[in-house]
């Protein structure tokens, strides 16, 4: 099959989908691998290791599309890559569709195979094209949330892990799941005090077992939340309730009740934020303060630490690419369930029911496309 990578155009984008280990590894597999001139120079990758790789290098996004049976990116096509978008293209890559009508558009009306990093979901309920970002957020949380304590930045001027003889900070943790365990080991691991709060009693029963030494579960309740984040020195954000819009945990009234220079990392700020006082901010200007509360909500909090996101991101991405390059779409797609799921748009139809309902439009079970 051949490949066509191009390079993000999105505002602060660094990421690339393959790196010039995936590139070796599909050349291998006897595929043809197209990269635009540049696309790995923000994650670290000179054009010269992917040639090495065995990658065309070519100066041309124009040609990369034209050329490709299937595109791999890291974010959805912008307006000005719709002019490549064309019947039977397979496009591998985050598409997040609910949120994009213009583009869920183009995609049917151009008959792209769409399919979506975020829906591939294996039998469990997981996401495995999400992990590896949320464990890239998760631990980013905690190096943030000691960035902003620190008096100049803002906080409180207290150290995450105290010292000996002074307590260390108080970091209280919402959300058990891939983002919040890992915020855990990082604010355990620097010594703070943890306290998880978590609705899934069994999740806590399990976070207990693996992430022993400080610490500590409460199960979700407005009011033991209320008496957490008022004692806490630091709130992450970390619950998710799956395609739904983020629950609104901490209210205005219980951020009002934080100590000043006290810093919250809404982490699901992707999802609409967990805290009432949440709004999203960007890489260059991160920060807000409300109350004397420090406020972090970066919606793309793994774009900081892009040559670690591409690893993580291609790790989990690669076997998917490999299977559908060498299989092609129809066999990879029937011999891996969750590979199916990943499916939104095919043959000029949505065959993903949530994008469908978002927009009204016509859904059809990819079963009766193929
Ligand atoms: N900002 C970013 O850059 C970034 C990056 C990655 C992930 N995220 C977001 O972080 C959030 C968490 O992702 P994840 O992968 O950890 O999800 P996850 O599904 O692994 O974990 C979510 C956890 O929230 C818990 N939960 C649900 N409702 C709750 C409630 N009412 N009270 C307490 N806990 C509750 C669940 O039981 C689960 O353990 C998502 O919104 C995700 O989109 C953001």
């Amino acid at each position: 099959m051949i490949i066509g990578v191009p390079k993000e155009i999105k505002d602060n984008e660094y990421r690339v989908s393959v790196t010039p280990g995936g590139v070796h590894q599909l050349v291998e597999e006897g595929h043809q691998v197209l990269i635009e001139r540049g696309a790995g120079g923000g994650s670290g990758f000179a054009d010269s290791e992917y040639a090495e790789a065995g990658a065309e290098v070519i100066a041309d996004a124009a040609e990369v599309w034209r050329r490709a049976e299937m595109v791999m990116k890291v974010k959805e096509p912008l307006p000005q890559e719709y002019q490549y978008l064309r019947e039977g293209l397979i496009l591998y890559t985050y598409l997040h569709l609910a949120a994009d009508e213009e583009l869920t558009r183009q995609l049917v009306a151009r008959k792209v195979t769409g399919i979506a990093y975020e829906t591939v979901e294996l039998p469990d309920g997981s996401l495995p094209l999400l992990t590896p970002m949320s464990e890239v957020a998760g631990k980013m949380s905690i190096q943030i949330a000691a960035h902003y304590l620190e008096k100049m930045n803002g906080g409180r001027g207290k150290l995450l892990g105290g010292i000996p003889g002074v307590l260390p900070s108080d970091v209280v943790i919402i959300g058990g799941g891939t983002v919040g365990t890992n915020a855990a080991i990082v604010a355990l691991g620097m010594g703070a005090s943890v306290l998880i709060i978590d609705i899934n009693a069994d999740r806590l029963r399990y976070l207990t077992e693996v992430l022993h030494g400080n610490l500590k579960t409460l199960i979700s309740t407005p009011h033991n939340i209320a008496e957490a984040v008022r004692r806490a020195d630091v709130v992450i954000g970390a619950v998710l309730v799956k395609g739904a819009k983020a629950p609104r945990l901490v209210t205005r009234a219980m951020v009002s009740t934080m100590k000043p220079g006290s810093v919250i990392v809404d982490v699901a700020v992707d999802q609409g934020g967990c805290v009432e006082t949440t709004r999203p901010t960007s890489h260059s200007k991160p920060t807000f303060v409300v109350d004397g509360v420090v406020h972090y909500c970066v919606p793309n909090i793994p774009g900081a630490v892009p040559r670690t996101s591409t690893y993580g991101l291609s790790n989990a991405t690669l076997p998917y690419a490999r299977k559908l390059a060498s299989k092609g779409f129809l066999r990879a797609i029937q011999e891996d369930r969750a590979l199916a799921k990943g499916v939104n748009t095919y043959k000029g139809y949505i065959t993903y029911p949530a994008v469908a309902e978002a927009f009204g439009m016509e859904y059809r079970p990819l079963e009766e496309l193929i």
